[in-house]
């Protein structure tokens, strides 16, 4: 395989780009660019993948959630319902999108850490399984709410437990100074238990965490379960409280660069799952059911996107510029917290990449960068297609219409046929809502 091809749905024949075994060049003339491409069969692998080690680590007493934040929209729900996952949703948009798909409402677990009361008042009436309280504030609101729909829902309290993950602090959320959950080290998670278990009107289940995102150690996993499980054992002791579900939340890490180590998600959760029996046992408690609710890891290599080149922009001694027909509208992250991605010539994989150029997008703004020091050939014009690879989770989520620019449609590859999941948006769109 060739180095740069960084997962195994990406391949070349010639000089042509291939993705899911798809001819790129054929794609973007069909649907036009900037085109978002995503790999239906890569995200059912990977949802078979957590299941399959779950089930290995924890047998039927586990969970695994996928967090829509990392793309929603309707097929994407449905692929999720066909394959038995349960949904993290973080907003009543998320919820009715899920919902419009046939997505169960029972499987939904409702997160976001600033719910307002007419959102808790949706998830209540969408009848949402499980709710991830987040704030004192959240919990008295919910237990107020819930009285006046006559329901008592089931939640679970997010903490924070003081880790960090090792990674960048813009995705960094389980340290003390979040700005998520109750901290357990500051007291708040002990306060937030004693209340929720007074709490008339929801049952509390259990607890969730989430250390952040790109983590490529089960270490961090183990170290934030110890953490949960001490708590989990004292809140027994001190309240007679058995926990019955516990979330680690997400965060798998996967390859954006050839250089990215390659994870294996069947060892770390089997060593995840190693630690927590142990150490259940030796803390005398029962084991929860374990969920994990993995975003990024379930659906970013089952994309990439496509633009084509419009300018070429050499400025000798300083920088090679490759500017495309997209940008920070479809894909913030490099502008945001300077996420790599490996960029790929889709109309001359078979020349060499001996040119160093910055692909830079179509909006006013000097921080449009797609990527910085990307090699391509030096014979990178005007109408070359170019591929940024690995880009199934938060592009389209995080797309805006910055420039006022109409978003990329999404088209799902699925056994070597093509069709258009989410529809590409017109100036009619955009007008829509202008009085
Ligand atoms: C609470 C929670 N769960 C799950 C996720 C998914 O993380 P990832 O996409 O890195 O797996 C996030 C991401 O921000 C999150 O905040």
């Amino acid at each position: 395989m060739h180095s740069r091809f960084i997962s195994d749905n990406i391949s070349s024949s010639g000089s042509r780009l291939l993705f899911a075994g798809q001819d790129t060049v054929r794609l973007a003339e069909k649907y036009g660019t900037p085109l978002y491409l995503m790999d239906e069969a890569k995200i059912r692998e990977q949802c078979r993948t957590y299941q399959s080690a779950m089930h290995a680590a924890f047998g039927s007493r586990y969970r695994v959630a996928y967090a829509s934040k990392a793309a929603a929209f309707a097929h994407m729900a449905r692929i999720m319902k066909e394959e038995n996952m349960y949904l993290d949703t973080v907003s009543i948009g998320e919820i009715a999108t899920v919902q419009k798909a046939g997505f169960p409402s029972e499987r939904i677990y409702f997160h976001s850490n600033n719910k307002t009361d007419d959102d808790i008042l949706y998830g209540l009436r969408s009848k949402v399984g499980y709710w991830v309280v987040d704030c004192l504030e959240e919990l008295e609101s919910l237990n107020r709410l819930a009285a006046l729909e006559n329901v008592r829902p089931d939640i679970l309290l997010r903490l924070t437990p003081g880790i960090d993950p090792h990674t960048f602090a813009a995705v960094a959320t389980g340290k003390v100074d979040s700005k998520f959950g109750f901290g357990i080290e500051t007291g708040y998670a002990w306060e937030a238990t004693k209340r929720a278990l007074q709490c008339e009107n929801v049952r509390l289940l259990g607890f969730h965490c989430h250390v952040g995102s790109q983590v490529f150690e089960s270490d961090v996993f183990i170290s934030s379960a110890k953490i949960m499980l001490d708590f989990i054992a004292k809140v027994k002791d001190a309240f007679g409280f058995s926990t019955q579900q516990l979330d680690l939340g997400g965060g798998f890490g996967v390859r954006y660069l050839p250089t990215d180590p390659r994870p294996d998600l069947e060892q770390y959760i089997r060593e995840i799952g190693r630690y927590i029996t142990k150490e259940c046992a030796a803390l005398g408690i029962e084991q929860p059911v374990i969920l994990l609710e993995p975003g990024r890891s379930i659906v970013a290599e089952a994309g990439m996107t496509l633009y084509t080149v419009g300018m070429v922009k050499n400025i000798p001694g300083l920088i090679n510029y490759v500017s495309v027909d997209g940008g920070m509208a479809d894909n913030i992250r490099y502008a945001l917290y300077s996420a790599p991605y490996t960029v790929l010539p889709a109309t001359r994989m078979d020349e060499p990449f001996t040119g160093h150029y910055t692909v830079v997008g179509r909006c006013c703004e000097s921080g449009d960068i797609i990527q910085p020091n990307v090699s391509l050939p030096e014979t990178v014009r005007r109408g070359d297609l170019i591929a940024v690879c690995t880009t199934g989770a938060y592009n389209y989520s995080m797309a805006s219409n910055y420039n006022r620019l109409p978003r990329p449609p999404i088209v799902m590859l699925k056994n070597r046929e093509s069709f258009i999941a989410v529809r590409r948006e017109t100036l009619e769109d955009l007008l829509r809502l202008d009085v």
